[in-house]
């Protein structure tokens, strides 16, 4: 099983960025806990960071056929981007959408996503650790879609 996890704009200043708000764990540190865990469950990862909004969707666009599923911190995009919305639409994958702060409990602005409704599900306010429980979520995910295409074929 392979996963892309994709991080929009200015998660590159993790750790350094309003640490109030978003910890003191750098993205290098939070992509190596997930990596960690990822091997222990023989999982795949790639990881993709980007201030830019068309290259977040090259990017997903490249996931089809490539990896079982997405797990994406659109950051500001996640506010504003149909282009990001209508790319995960597009490839159809199954994706869980992450915010370490809890975007509901910020300012207006904050309080809603473009891409909340193309997505399986969102993990919002738990720091680091939501993603992952986006990696659990997703090796939940592909287990049913497995056990699904197995019953269909034996239909
Ligand atoms: C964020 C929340 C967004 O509102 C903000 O623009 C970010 C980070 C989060 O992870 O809490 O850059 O996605």
């Amino acid at each position: 099983m392979k996963i892309m996890i994709i991080q929009g704009p200015n998660l590159n200043m993790l750790g350094h960025r309003e640490t109030n708000l978003y910890g003191t764990a750098s993205l290098e540190q939070i992509h190596q806990a997930l990596e960690h865990s990822a091997k222990q469950h023989e999982i795949k990862l790639e990881f993709f960071q980007s201030n830019l909004e068309g290259e977040i969707v090259d990017k997903i666009q490249e996931c089809l056929g490539e990896v079982n599923g997405i797990v994406i911190n659109p950051a500001a995009f996640g506010h504003t981007s149909i282009a990001i919305r209508d790319a995960l639409s597009a490839v159809s994958l199954p994706t869980i959408e992450v915010h370490l702060t809890n975007i509901y409990a910020r300012e207006q602005f904050r309080q809603s996503s473009m891409i909340s409704a193309v997505c399986a599900g969102t993990i919002t306010g738990l720091g680091p650790f939501g993603y992952q429980l986006a990696l659990m979520a997703l090796m939940q995910i592909n287990q049913e879609i497995a056990a699904a295409n197995k019953s269909q074929k034996q239909d």
